[in-house]
């Protein structure tokens, strides 16, 4: 076969293979435009998930009669002034999106240069050019793609179904428009506005939340803390979730480089780094965090959808994000999420509605029992073994020893309530497990155990902090078997293991010693720190951080050096515990991210008796 040169539309149809893979891909190629073109209100419509048809219409700078030809020319763009590829400050930059989707595609654009009397609209078939014509917008671009794919109809086959393509744009578009509050956005989907969103005011802090509030939900907005911290050029900003607002997955972990949306290695490694010592592995916070560095320190250039980026110097920006992160969670304090509260008041709720048959409760109360209302019949489990503190009597006839069980251990001491705490008075120890404190307007309930565990935890890291590390040598080696990719991975970073007081060698190509260990450390889990660790390397390769995981250690020992559940613990030490959980950082989770005490706020639990 002869070779020959390619038409320019198989060139466009062939790059619109990498950059268009569906239509949310338009969706993100058009709003991008828009937004480069200094847009403050973007209009998206589609038909049937975007198959049938797609408008994205913006009030920016708009186009000539002259650009519009151009415009639709492979590498044809205004966004490269000084052919800088290490300068770049706007979203697009090779001249790619429009003649490839033109080139798939039967495409409208009408433009409006902004101060121009006129405008113009351009037809577009398959990539061919049916003419320039005048037509009437007052200002902006719309541009408008209908039957995507139909030249090119293998890749419709791919395409998911029509609610599948439709949130995909959705997604996409939020995604966009969080990190750019100062615009407005709306998504018209078949005739229903799906998403709307004004400009929002304030400062750059309150207009983003608020933001990321109306796309995340109230949930985040409420669970969530800001970082702001700056290193050298780079700065970072956003909003993060406490630990024990958390997903079984990293979907909604939004990042963005210099505004851009991306899924970033380097950065969803080191956020994996900065939690590690408040979450399970499996088990991911939420957040949308915004680096801003100079252009020429990052290379966006290396991706066809520009979904990844490379720093020039990663080492300081993952330093920048696991520090932010780390400085936000510790100012959050003992802050537990306040989602649990609500979905234990939920869940006892929907217990009561269940269980409306269930008269023998009733039986005991002598007050005021109304029949019909299903939340004094079914007075639930869960509360039956909570003897209410006496100034929280519901009424004067109410027989409280009805209701406590023998694992009820109530002490009251005087003066501990004379101070409203945080956390509240202990009143009561349940189960041997939970402790059960008052305060003005909740109660609170203390998981003891996870609780101590954590506070067992933080002190043994400051003891590392302020001391170092002690090891520990291994009488004899532990010889653990391992394929030789991963005895060389091991072997290669020896010298930074050696730091946290883990020294291990290569002994064959299919084993590795470990000679000695950090003293905190438990022996028998050293096989499982070493899969551990080289399930991180492989996952992060050169990202992967040594120091990261070296806080698994600790929090392994904690694990197994606190108060399990089960002990009697008095009033005094109860009250002691509670104090020291105030006075802690962190002490609202426990090292796998789930709470260690739930608040109940007096007027919920009104509510669920129907005293409100
Ligand atoms: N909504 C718009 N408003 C004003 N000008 C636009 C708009 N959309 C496109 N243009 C002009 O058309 C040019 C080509 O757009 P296109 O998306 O193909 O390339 P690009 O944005 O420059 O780079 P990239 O391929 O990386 O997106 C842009 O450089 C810009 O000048
Ligand atoms: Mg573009």
């Amino acid at each position: 076969m002869t070779i020959r040169l390619l038409s320019p539309i198989m060139v466009n149809r062939i790059a619109a293979g990498e950059v268009i893979e569906r239509p949310a891909s338009v969706i993100k190629e058009l709003v991008e435009n828009s937004i480069d073109a200094g847009a403050t209100k973007i209009d998206v419509v589609i038909e049937q998930g975007g198959r049938n048809y797609i408008s994205v219409t913006d009030n920016g700078s708009g186009m000539s009669k002259d650009d519009l030809p151009l415009c639709i020319l492979r590498h044809a763009t205004s966004k490269l002034p000084d052919d800088d590829l290490f300068n770049i400050k706007n979203f697009g930059f090779r001249g790619e999106a429009i003649p490839s989707i033109a080139s798939i595609s039967k495409m409208t654009i009408t433009s409006r240069k902004q101060g121009e009397q006129n405008s113009w609209q351009i037809k577009i078939d398959g990539g061919e050019v049916l003419g320039v014509q005048p037509a009437s917008i007052n200002s902006g671009t719309k541009i408008e793609v209908r039957d995507i794919f139909y030249a090119t109809p293998a890749r419709l086959k791919f395409l998911k179904s029509e609610r599948t393509e439709r949130d995909n744009i959705q997604k996409t578009l939020a995604n966009l428009a969080m990190s750019k509050p100062e615009i407005a956005f709306s998504l018209v989907s078949d005739g229903k506005k799906i998403l709307d969103l004004q400009i929002e005011r304030g400062d750059e802090f309150e207009a983003r939340l608020s933001r990321l509030k109306n796309i995340i939900g109230k949930d985040f907005s409420e669970n969530s803390v800001a970082i702001n911290a700056v290193r050298e050029t780079a700065q970072i900003t956003g909003f993060i979730s406490i630990p024990t607002y958390n997903k079984g997955n990293s979907l909604e972990q939004y990042l963005f480089v210099n505004n851009r949306p991306v899924r970033d290695r380097l950065i969803l490694g080191a956020i994996r780094g900065a939690y590690a010592d408040f979450l399970a592995r499996d088990r991911f916070p939420i957040l949308a965090i915004f680096i801003n560095t100079p252009p020429e320190e990052v290379d966006v250039n290396v991706h066809p959808t520009k979904a990844e980026v490379r720093f020039r110097e990663a080492e300081r920006i993952r330093g920048l994000i696991v520090g932010a992160i780390k400085s936000a969670l510790h100012e959050a304090g003992h802050r537990a999420s306040n989602t649990i509260a609500e979905t234990a008041i939920s869940y006892l709720n929907k217990s009561m509605q269940n269980n409306s048959g269930g008269g023998n409760y009733s039986q005991n109360y002598q007050g005021n029992y109304q029949p019909n209302r299903p939340s004094q019949v079914a007075f639930n489990e869960t509360f039956r073994t909570y003897q209410p503190a006496t100034n929280f009597s519901p009424n004067q006839n109410f027989d409280a020893n009805n209701f406590i069980t023998p694992s009820v251990k109530y002490e009251a001491v005087e003066d501990e309530f004379s101070h409203d705490f945080p956390l509240g008075s202990a009143r009561a120890q349940l189960h041997k497990t939970y402790i059960i404190a008052q305060k003005s307007d909740a109660i609170i309930i203390v998981d003891q155990h996870a609780a101590h565990e954590r506070l067992v935890y933080e002190k043994m890291k400051k003891q590392v902090a302020e001391n170092g590390i002690a090891t520990q040598k291994l009488l004899i080696p532990e010889v653990i078997k391992l394929p030789q990719m991963d005895v060389e991975n091991l072997a290669e970073r020896k010298e930074d293991f050696k730091k946290f007081g883990l020294n291990i060698d290569k002994l064959s190509d299919d084993a590795v010693a470990v000679y000695e260990i950090p003293a905190l450390l438990c022996k028998e889990s050293i096989s499982k720190l070493i899969y551990d660790i080289i399930d991180d390397i492989k996952e992060f390769g050169e990202e992967f951080a040594i120091k990261d995981r070296f806080e698994h250690i600790l929090e392994t020992f904690a694990c197994h050096g606190s108060v399990r559940a089960g002990r009697e613990l008095n009033a005094h030490e109860m009250n002691a515990l509670l104090r020291e959980m105030e006075a802690t950082p962190h002490s609202g989770q426990c090292n796998h991210g789930r709470p260690t005490y739930v608040e109940l706020k007096l007027k919920d639990i009104e509510k669920l008796f129907g005293r409100s």
